[in-house]
């Protein structure tokens, strides 16, 4: 084998030679770190979350043709480009020389907040556009199918691809006949004209237009190595690992023959998250470089040969067309192929994964192996004794050695054979979500009548996801041939897959009777396809299937998306240049979309820098016995290990009510718990040291994990927290019918896209240190640093520029991690960079509080509440953290939008031995109301009322009293109800449902609407403190700076357009370089839904006292210019700097008497949303939401409609597929993008309106308005109670009449669960308590 040790790729049309490149390298940090190119992101490192995405191009010499495709970069290993053009971010376009119209689309129509996710974004759309300069919208919400956004909940997103398609700004979907330009919205009159509302938020006549020709060609250097080199195998060697390329079948085989133990690497996508995730390590890697007949296309007699080389987007593609040339009795089991391709992972994975890896790699939840196997297909393999031929069948599924390829055996193609006439196949899955999730179950089936008769001739059913690999139901379907397909067989063929597809209670995964019940829904299904084939085919011997079963047979996704917003333009009597209330683009978007917004881990590598990397307890509960670091401190590259021991003194911190230890070596308490920190100079030794570190516990009693288990215990943290108001004993004693329940929330990931990031620079004086931090809140990672390193806080400071996404999770734990990456620089005296793998953050930092509510309500039988007595229950983890503060919110916030005359509730923080939960955006809130409203929902059915009845009866009206005796107007809540009932057309389409609801047996549609009253506020007046910096230069320019921290919601913006109106200049004269201690002191922590209102008071505050120095100036030259001013300024002695001060809402809670003024002002709101769930398999689609605030005077209508749709996304994620598992060890197995479900553009409501009341007056607040980046988690539970309404309608029809308890998230298997038939009936059920479950409900 030759050896040719150079790898040449292509990077933004610029050559990179390699010489001496390490095989273990993927392309994600050689971009980032050896090239600088910090645009492409690092979210995930497991090819889930898509923003590492880059467009790979090859030139094809034989074709003469470029490929150009999405990619992970995190999971490309360098080795495999030889030849390949990468283009990056940075390549598309830069402020510095031209922005890609895709980049100023995205940027101008709002889809970026954070901008973490938005390179890889950018890059999928840029992709799409290179091969389809005018796509569908199909084709774009596929192609972001891979990447996701936690911040916009991408309805922007969808909106600045449309301007791409060819039909922009139409819905697509030609319902009736009718497009949504022709109707106005479902039919409902469109915005009239002139009523002072913009339903635009940006304006697409200013766009750049799209010119392919402009676009970075294929360098011309790659094709012609492509057409002249002579091609030769090329191995590079490492330390570690030999990567051998061999570019013809000999030189493979050979390869194989030599390296039997070696993987084919191809997409990597299976072999590099099992080598990143699993510790997995091979040696040599072999990876076949453009071999012709890896990529062969045949078509036979007898079928479609496909090569294993090809990429499944390929063979998607291949599919369709032969899907449009053959008649369809032939293409029945590529059509189910292609299906399934549709919704396997996202655009990037499929265009990286290969056929042949997909088949070999055999995952147990493998889409395509189930269909392959039953539509009996053969795999031509090779090796140096020959070819062969072998079936893709059970027992090479399951590994069998004789089934399976032999050492030396390559897989070179797959035969996929023809359908006959009479044969129909089907494919099935159900995930957690719709788009880019491994499958809970996935089925392929494929049955053959022959001429005549409809009886079963062979029939062949396998599944994925239900045991170890993909399984046949062989015997099932043995003894059903010769059966007529009717009811009979039906029944006789679930009993009998039941029985054959047999699944522990304790199995892998968990969701047991889910998956049993699956099986045979699928089956169900498959019945009546055929069976409705059948009845086209031939009428008058198959009748066919009564219209209401027809329901099971649709698909429920639709993916045109399309949305409006609502808002109020501003006073036309308002001054052109003043920007307060225009829909002014995020200041950062453009750089967002280009990649040069820098976020901490983008700063380039300081000299002499470390990387510090944790090692976490394994154990729930246990003694430490003993710690070995030898391993890891002989390791080449280990600086140090910092233990509890160096920090003696300085182990505790306290921030809130109890100190908090950063090092824990005696007693863990949770699984992810701290115990130490390796410290190396480079990430890849520091990760493989902290491996090394052996730890012994002795495990102790008891482990507490539950909600329950802590009532139980009596395991509180100190402090219930209780709320009482009128007399509810008494009341209970009057009212018609009391009712007693419960609902179980469960927590949620913050899911932020940038994870725990920081890097602490010694200055090498004085002891002095620079933290960069991605931080909401300096002071404390300010005063954590300094007590740790014994120095005092003006030593210390803090900075922060953005923050990729925080949402609450980047405040207490990320001031542990940075103190001891501060311990650990100042003990060497170099910069020490701390960046948490995804895995690891999830793991460490928790997340927000699972909750129990308990309520009793007392209410009339016409539906009022006269007494509603609650009990909180939260999930607070090992430690206090914010517990307590989350559960006071969410007692305070009990009443949400009602007025119930006698109210108690109690509430209480469980400790329990998980990982610390502490804030996520919406704080207490989203439990609580959930609980409410759960609880009014449960009274609507007992009334037999509608549940938004009820709510409307007991809502607050007009002037009234919250419990703890704070004023409130409720005018605006029910102006919000009202606009919400006539927007979304609620009564029309309520009767709409219930029609539909009795014409379909198996899919229901559910509509439901919920209040909103969001209290804002801190409940102190010095938490509300806050202030700004504001200088002006000579030449005219100005410099804000202020306490707040930019992490997406475009506060930075905001005080921009604050500082421009009040200094009366343009928005391009102010400038704001980020956030620091050395700046403003003392700034408050970036939440609670106040950092622009609390902020924006102060810059306001520091701009006006400047104006009036320089009134007197700009009035002796009223037509000077800044500059002028400015210097007659200076020249007079009057100071060009002023610091702004706002003191805070006057708030103030007094838990003893249960009375204050907790907060500032309340946020109005209501949310319409209508569902349709598949009642057999549980999966849920929100066909609509209409959502309406009130939220005072917008300063940024653009900015506040991105926090209500982007909130409102990661509520209905939150109430529906958010779902974290822990093992009933403690082990939280949920721990990243491919196991834990945010949604995905797939998700989006089909219609989504936010709509903003007209303008009120709010006295107390900035320009009168209001803070909205919290209140819109809460509307997210419109779709759990929509969903809820579709369930009940199910069990109506099925005459289940009783209560209905169903818990958050709102997970397919708990809605299928809840759907009971025939088949949830005819599964087995396992005894409580007879096993050890998999996972358990916390
Ligand atoms: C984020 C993500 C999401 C995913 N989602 C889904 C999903 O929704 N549904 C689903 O079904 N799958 C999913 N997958 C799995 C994916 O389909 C497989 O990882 C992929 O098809 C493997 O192909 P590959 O070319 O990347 O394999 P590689 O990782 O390159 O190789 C895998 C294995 O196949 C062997 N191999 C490869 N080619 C040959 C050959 N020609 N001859 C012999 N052996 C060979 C290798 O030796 C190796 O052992 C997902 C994967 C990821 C990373
Ligand atoms: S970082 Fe590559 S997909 Fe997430
Ligand atoms: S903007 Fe998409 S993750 Fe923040």
């Amino acid at each position: 084998m030759d050896g040719a040790a150079e790898l040449v790729f292509c990077v933004n049309g610029r050559k990179v030679i390699e010489k001496n490149v390490d095989p273990e390298t993927m392309l994600l940090p050689y971009l980032r770190k050896k090239l600088q190119l910090t645009g492409t992101k690092y979210g995930c490192g497991g090819g889930g979350c898509g923003a590492c995405t880059v467009m790979i191009s090859r030139y094809n010499p034989i074709t003469k043709r470029i490929r150009h495709y999405p990619a992970n970069a995190c999971l490309l290993p360098i080795c495999s480009l030889h030849g390949a053009a990468v283009t990056t971010v940075e390549g598309v376009g830069s402020t510095k020389a031209r922005i890609h119209p895709v980049q100023e689309r995205v940027a101008k129509c709002h889809g970026t907040q954070c901008g973490f996710c938005t390179p890889g974004m950018v890059m999928s759309i840029y992709t799409l556009l290179r091969n389809h300069p005018e796509p569908t919208l199909d084709q774009l919400t596929d192609a972001l199918g891979g990447n996701l956004c936690r911040c916009t909940g991408y309805r922007p997103i969808i909106d600045a691809c449309k301007t791409f398609c060819k039909t922009s700004g139409c819905c697509q979907s030609k319902e009736n006949g009718v497009c949504c330009l022709d109707q106005g919205i479902n039919e409902l009159p469109e915005f009239e004209e002139g009523n002072k509302t913009s339903p635009k938020l940006f304006s697409e006549e200013e766009f750049l237009p799209l010119d392919p020709t402009q676009e970075l060609i294929f360098p011309p250097e790659l094709m012609i190595m492509a057409e002249k080199q002579p091609q030769r195998t090329r191995v590079f060697v490492g330390d570690r690992m030999t990567w051998i390329s061999p570019v013809t079948l000999k030189e493979l085989l050979e390869a194989k023959v030599k390296y039997p133990q070696a993987p084919i690497v191809m997409g990597n996508t299976s072999v590099g998250p099992e080598v990143r995730f699993k510790g997995t390590f091979h040696p040599v890697i072999i990876s076949p470089d453009c071999i012709e007949e890896l990529s062969v296309v045949n078509h036979a007699d007898d079928g479609l040969t496909l090569g294993a080389g090809l990429s499944l987007a390929q063979v998607k593609e291949i599919l369709a067309e032969v899907i449009q040339k053959l008649p369809e009795e032939k293409t029945q089991t590529y059509h189910a192929v292609w299906k399934h391709l549709g919704t396997l992972a996202g655009c990037q994975i499929r265009n990286m994964a290969s056929l042949g890896g997909h088949i070999v790699s055999r995952h147990l939840d493998s889409d395509l192996n189930p269909l392959l196997a039953v539509g009996n297909c053969t795999l031509n393999l090779l090796s140096k004794e020959g070819e062969r031929q072998i079936p893709l069948n059970e027992q090479f599924l399951t590994k069998c050695p004789s089934a399976d390829l032999k050492p030396g055996e390559i897989l070179v193609s797959v035969n996929i054979p023809y359908s006959r006439k009479w044969e129909f196949v089907s494919a099935f899955r159900q995930a957690q979500r719709q788009q880019n999730a491994l499958a809970i179950v996935n089925s392929g089936m494929r049955v053959f009548f022959g001429e005549g008769g409809g009886i079963i001739r062979e029939l062949s059913i396998a599944y994925g996801g239900v045991g170890p690999t993909t399984i046949c139901a062989k015997n099932s379907c043995q003894q059903l041939i010769g059966r007529p397909w009717n009811e009979e067989m039906l029944d006789a063929a679930c009993r009998l897959i039941l029985d054959e597809v047999s699944l522990p209670g304790w199995a892998p995964g968990g969701k047991v009777e889910f998956k049993r019940t699956l099986v045979i829904s699928f089956f169900f299904k498959f019945y009546l396809k055929v069976s409705q084939i059948l009845k086209t085919m031939d009428p008058v011997r198959y009748p066919g299937l009564a219209d209401k079963y027809e329901s099971a047979l649709e698909d429920l996704h639709s993916r045109n998306h399309w949305g409006t917003s609502k808002y109020q333009d501003v006073d036309p009597k308002q001054l052109p240049q003043d920007p307060i209330g225009r829909p002014i683009m995020h200041l950062s978007g453009i750089k967002h979309t280009t990649g040069e917004a820098i976020y901490c881990d983008d700063m380039p590598v300081l000299d002499g820098e470390l990387f510090l990397a944790f090692v976490t307890s394994s154990r729930a509960h246990a003694e430490i016995v003993s710690i070995d670091l030898s391993e890891a401190l002989s390791l080449p590259g280990v600086v140090d290990i910092v233990t509890e021991e160096d920090l003696r003194g300085v182990n505790s911190f306290c921030l809130l009510i109890e100190p908090e230890k950063l090092l824990e070596t005696q007693e863990v308490s949770c699984v992810g718990q701290l115990v130490c920190a390796v410290v190396a100079d480079s990430e890849v030794q520091a990760k493989r040291a902290a491996k090394r570190v052996k730890i012994v516990y002795q495990d102790l009693e008891p482990v507490i994990l539950t909600i329950e288990e802590a009532i139980r215990h009596h395991s509180f943290f100190q402090g219930e927290r209780k709320l009482e108001y009128g007399n509810v004993d008494e009341a209970f004693k009057v009212v018609d019918q009391i009712l007693e329940g419960e609902i179980h929330m469960g927590g949620q990931e913050h899911f932020y896209m940038e994870t725990q990031s920081m890097l602490a620079v010694p200055k090498g004086e004085d002891q002095e240190m620079d933290v960069y931090v991605s931080s909401q809140f300096p002071k404390y990672i300010q005063a954590i640093v300094a007590s740790t390193l014994k120095v005092p806080a003006n030593k210390i400071m803090c900075h922060v520029k953005r923050l990729g996404g925080a949402f609450g999770g980047k405040v207490t734990k990320t001031g542990i991690l940075a103190a001891i990456t501060a311990f650990a620089a100042n003990k060497h005296g170099r910069p020490v960079r701390c960046i948490l793998e995804r895995g690891e953050d999830m793991l460490i930092t928790g997340g927000r509080h699972p909750y129990l509510g308990k309520y009793k309500a007392g209410f009339m039988n016409d539906g009022r509440i006269l007494a509603l007595d609650v009990e909180h229950y939260c999930n607070g983890g090992a430690t206090l953290d914010e517990s307590l503060f989350v559960l006071e919110t969410g007692v305070l916030k009990v009443d949400n939008a009602y007025k119930f005359p006698n109210l108690r509730c109690q509430g209480w923080a469980c400790k329990t031995n998980l990982p610390s939960n502490t804030a996520l955006r919406g704080f207490g809130f989203p439990q609580s109301g959930l609980i409410t409203e759960n609880c009014i929902t449960e009274v609507a059915a007992k009334c037999g009322l509608s549940p938004e009845k009820v709510r409307m009866m007991n809502m607050y009206k007009e002037i009234d009293q919250t419990p703890y005796k704070q004023e409130i107007d409720a005018t605006n809540l029910i102006q919000c109800w009202k606009e919400c009932m006539a927007t979304s057309s609620y009564s029309l389409r309520k009767v709409a449902v219930e029609k539909f609801n009795s014409e379909n047996y198996w899919k229901k549609k559910g509509l439901a609407m919920v209040p909103l009253k969001f209290p804002v506020g801190f409940g102190s007046t010095a938490a509300c403190q806050a202030a700004a910096l504001v200088h002006i230069y000579l030449d005219g320019s100005v410099l804000v700076t202020h306490g707040g921290i930019e992490m997406g919601q475009g506060v930075h913006t905001k005080m921009i357009q604050v500082a421009s109106r009040e200094l009366r200049m343009p928005m391009s004269n102010v400038h704001l370089r980020g956030t620091s201690t050395e700046t403003v002191p003392n700034a408050n922590v970036s939440g609670a839904s106040l950092v622009a209102d609390l902020n924006g008071l102060a810059v306001k505050d520091a701009c006006q006292t400047l104006l009036k120095r320089l009134e007197p100036i700009i009035s002796k030259n009223p037509k000077g210019t800044w500059k002028d001013w400015a210097q007659a300024a200076f020249d007079e002695s009057i100071s060009l700097s002023a610091t702004g001060y706002f003191r805070g809402y006057e708030t103030h809670m007094n838990w003893e008497t249960g009375e204050g003024h907790p907060f500032a002002y309340f946020v109005f709101g209501a949310a319409c949303s209508e569902v349709e769930i598949d009642c057999l398999t549980g999966a849920h689609k929100n066909i609509r939401t209409d959502i309406v605030m009130d939220i005072g005077h917008s300063i940024n209508p653009a900015l506040d409609v991105g926090q209500i749709e982007g909130a409102f996304i990661q509520g209905m994620g939150l109430y529906t597929i958010e779902e974290l598992k822990y093992s009933p060890q403690g082990v939280l197995f949920t721990r990243g993008p491919d196991q834990y479900k945010i949604p995905a553009v797939s998700d989006v409501p089909t219609e989504l309106h936010v709509s903003f009341l007209p303008p009120s007056q709010n006295s107390n607040t900035l320009y009168s308005s209001k803070g909205l980046g919290e209140p819109g988690v809460f509307l997210g539970c419109s779709v759990f109670f929509a969903i809820h309404d579709a369930v009940r309608a199910a069990r109506q029809e099925r005459g289940l009449l009783g209560p209905l308890k169903l818990d958050s998230p709102l997970t397919p298997e708990k809605i299928r669960m809840a759907c009971e038939d025939k088949f949830t009936k005819m599964i087995p059920r396992d005894e409580p308590g007879s096993y050890v479950p998999w996972n358990i409900p916390v």
